[in-house]
């Protein structure tokens, strides 16, 4: 008999957007003709910049020919002429130099960030922030790194990190060691984003306890402050304890593109039983060159152009455009007395249930009485509860007709 891996029988329900997936269908079902506003997975509205997809076209043309025609990428994944853009226009643009061989593409961040504990030992203690994406717990689980999920909620053998209304939902390092901490900033759930002291704070204390940082910066071009770090390596001594991962998602609308790059340090090392350091650049590539074939070389032309004068400028606009409507759901709902969190450096407002209501009851009263979908806190963690997440990734008429059907939910009351 197959025996099957137990630990997959810990994970608690369903993935998080199946699930709310399967409750919109059913709600659709029931109430043919409803117009219904996703809200909820973060997912992109707007079509390909201009720019993509011509580089798309011209590079799918250019697989069409003997001299074009190409067929597994590099060992890395990266063609030089995404790496370079990578290194020009992401790191030394805020003064971080990045060598090519650190440059690891893939087709998402979601796999990246899914697959890096792969490199480690099952003894391995991981903490998350609560709330958390839930990927990072997840495949964490799977693994075998955690014990049973408890009645709470929480899994036994992972240290959570309470983010909360009081620490900006920017926890600091917890005050023991662990071996493996999973931040993402600009934040997914919470819209928040981690300031360089918060981000000094983790490289000190994971240089002090020798504990590796998975830093996932997905939403980067959502930070419009230029005084806030968008990488973990632009503060000194990263590099020899963290890694990084960036995604075309949600920059460029390539959610159903997929192109995302990992960045692991040459200095950055785990341990072996016997304390010898290992470097997990060569680990990774060693992992990568088993399970993964790079990603295809149209995808990564279009990538490039996302960097080219005209793919800058149109995918800033879509940028903006997203974190227009995340400032008219924070102003709209601010004003009708909601509290709000996030949606100033990301695409991700945080709201505070109204009338203590608990989360999926509130995505419940979202989804009846105002056919928004929204994603409910506690899909993210127990810290969760009492905080619903609205995604600002939809048609600007559709955020503004959102605003006013939430208030009017909730003014029903
Ligand atoms: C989300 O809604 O949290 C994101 O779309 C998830 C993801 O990027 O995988």
């Amino acid at each position: 008999m197959a025996r099957i891996n137990e630990n997959y029988q810990k994970l608690q329900a369903g993935y998080l957007f199946p699930e709310i997936g399967r409750r919109v269908a059913a709600f659709a079902a029931a109430h043919a003709g409803a117009e219904i506003i996703r809200l909820g997975i973060g997912d992109v509205t707007l079509p390909l910049a201009p720019a993509v997809v011509e580089a798309l076209r011209a590079a799918a043309d250019e697989m069409g020919t003997e001299e074009g025609f190409r067929g597994y990428g590099p060992e890395r994944g990266g063609y030089g002429f995404l790496v370079e853009a990578v290194r020009e226009h992401d790191y030394r643009t805020r003064g971080v130099e990045v060598a090519d061989d650190e440059l690891f593409f893939s087709d998402g961040s979601k796999q990246d960030s899914g697959n890096f504990q792969e490199i480690f030992d099952a003894s391995c203690r991981i903490a998350v922030t609560d709330p958390v994406y839930p990927v990072y717990v997840d495949t964490n689980v799977m693994a075998g790194r955690t014990g049973e999920a408890r009645d709470d909620g929480y899994y036994d053998g992972i240290v959570y990190l309470p983010a909360t209304e009081e620490n900006g939902f920017t926890p600091d390092p917890p005050d023991r060691a662990v071996d493996l901490v999973y931040l993402c900033s600009p934040n997914n759930p919470t819209g928040a984003v981690a300031s360089r002291e918060n981000l000094e704070r983790w490289v000190a204390w994971a240089r002090e306890c020798g504990a590796v940082i998975v830093f996932d910066a997905a939403y980067d071009a959502f930070i419009s402050d230029p005084d806030l770090p968008r990488s973990i390596f632009e503060i000194d001594g990263a590099r020899e304890c963290a890694v990084e991962m960036r995604s075309f998602s949600k920059r460029a609308g390539f959610t159903g593109v997929r192109c995302a790059y990992t960045v692991v340090p040459h200095e950055a090392c785990g341990t072996t039983a016997s304390g010898e350091r290992v470097p997990l650049n060569g680990l990774w590539a060693r992992r990568q060159a088993t399970k993964f074939n790079s990603v295809p070389y149209p995808i990564q032309r279009a990538a490039a152009a996302v960097f080219s004068a005209d793919g800058r400028k149109q995918t800033h606009e879509q940028v903006a455009y997203y974190l227009e409507n995340a400032r008219v759901l924070r102003e709209g709902l601010g004003a009708a007395g909601f509290t709000l969190f996030g949606g100033v450096h990301a695409p991700y407002i945080w709201m505070r249930t109204p009338e203590g209501m608990g989360s999926w009851d509130c995505f419940d009263r979202l989804l009846e009485r105002a056919h928004v979908v929204a994603t409910p806190g506690a899909g993210f963690g127990p810290a969760g509860e009492g905080y619903i997440r609205i995604s600002a990734f939809n048609s600007r008429q559709k955020v503004e007709r959102a605003v006013e059907l939430i208030r009017e939910a909730f003014a029903a009351s």
